[in-house]
């Protein structure tokens, strides 16, 4: 397999993409690119104002407008919203922009992760445990489809998760 431009990490919320995403940037001393945070650049507004004022179609499309630009990037990790690995009309357009990785991990340790964060941004997508299970359940076999590598998360380290993507993208050069 050919070294990939970039790294496109897909998966539901709180499956550590942006963490997972952040450290291995530093690793391979690539750029680093949350689509969230790049959105909320774009359109000037937090992610729960775009939802708020123009629905949550209005940002799949934003989202999908990033998924096209990505495909010109290099040496770029990119932490994706968890709905962009779902969308089958930019699976194409992510498979093109690099290496697809799925952060997998259990149903209990993602809505642990999601029910018990705090610290971050409040989520517009904010829902009761069956409501997040069934949107998993749903995206699930869509994630596992468009992977390249599906890792896996439950119990490991970041820096574990790093050091085996590392190793194989080292591989691949
Ligand atoms: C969403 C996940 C969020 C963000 C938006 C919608 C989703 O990103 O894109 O709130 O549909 O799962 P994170 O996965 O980074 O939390």
């Amino acid at each position: 397999m050919p070294a990939p431009k970039n790294v496109i990490l897909i998966g539901m919320m709180g499956s550590g993409k942006s963490s997972v995403g952040r450290a291995l940037s530093w690793a391979l001393d690539w750029d680093f690119v949350d689509t969230d945070a790049l959105i909320e650049d774009q359109d000037g507004r937090d992610i729960i104002d775009i939802f708020e004022g123009d629905g949550e179609e209005y940002f799949r499309q934003l989202e999908r407008g990033v998924a096209v630009d990505m495909v010109r990037w290099e040496h770029t990790v990119v932490a994706t919203g968890g709905g962009m690995g779902a969308q089958p009309d930019i699976a194409d357009a992510l498979q093109e922009a690099g290496l697809v990785v799925y952060l997998e991990a259990s149903e209990e340790t993602l809505w642990d992760r999601v029910s018990k964060d705090e610290t971050g941004a409040p989520r517009p997508l904010a829902m009761a445990r069956d409501a997040f299970i069934e949107r998993l359940e749903a995206r699930a076999p869509r994630y596992e489809e468009l992977a390249d590598i599906i890792l896996p998360t439950d119990g490991a380290s970041i820096g574990e998760l790093v050091d085996f993507l590392v190793d194989n993208i080292q591989r691949s050069n």
